[in-house]
């Protein structure tokens, strides 16, 4: 069975999501570990209550950033993790990190990825005047919220709607499409080849698969 790890800063409702997932086979793997560069996430909360081993790193302890990551990675490599998951990890990874892990790490964005990178995508969808906005599952390279892409779930923003509006709306995608895109990886059907994203020996479009 393979073995992921899941990378957290907060809550950790995508997390929960992945552990049901597991638990109930849509996704055929083990959550090895949940890591976190805070101590007070949610998370862990989740994780320690279905008895995944956590580990916190916190940036304090850590001479700069390079180090953290190197020390985040050796953790993973040490327990032998084929993926890592990014959910709500709040940290920008370091290149060294990236490409330490070429093609093993994911990251789930709230926006139509190239559309909104970086923080606030719900508000500068409204700035914008959009009339759809989304959440994106990619996989990650040294560039924030740009590496290629794998599935994209849209929703309708309405003209009176609020941040709050949007984000639940995108959230109840996002809940539905990791858990798929996690077992599209651990069952080998997802893969990255140089640079590009192939799903079933197809490479995807540049703005992936649509939900
Ligand atoms: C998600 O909305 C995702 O798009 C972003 O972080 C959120 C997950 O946070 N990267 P959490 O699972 O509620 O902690």
């Amino acid at each position: 069975m393979k073995k992921i790890v899941v990378l957290i800063s907060g809550e950790g409702l995508t997390l929960q999501a992945l552990i049901d997932a597991c638990k109930c086979g849509r996704i055929s793997a083990e959550i090895c570990a949940v890591i976190s560069n805070k101590s007070s996430a949610f998370g862990l909360q989740r994780a320690k209550l279905e008895n995944i081993p956590t580990q916190t790193f916190l940036r304090k302890n850590f001479v700069d950033n390079q180090a953290m990551d190197q020390a985040i990675g050796d953790y993973i490599q040490s327990i032998n993790a084929d993926l890592i998951v990014l959910a709500g990890y709040m940290k920008i990874l370091t290149a060294e990190f990236t490409q330490r892990f070429v093609g093993k790490i994911l990251n789930i964005h709230p926006s139509l990825l190239p559309k909104f990178p970086g923080l606030n995508t719900y508000q500068q969808a409204l700035d914008a005047g959009e009339t759809e906005h989304g959440t994106t599952v990619h996989f990650v390279n040294e560039e924030v919220d740009a590496g290629a892409v794998v599935l994209q779930a849209k929703v309708p923003v309405f003209p009176a709607d609020t941040v709050t509006d949007i984000e639940q709306r995108v959230k109840t995608q996002e809940l539905r499409i990791y858990p798929l895109v996690v077992q599209w990886f651990v069952s080998d059907r997802l893969k990255l080849i140089n640079g590009s994203a192939y799903l079933d020996g197809e490479q995807l479009p540049s703005h992936g698969a649509s939900y």
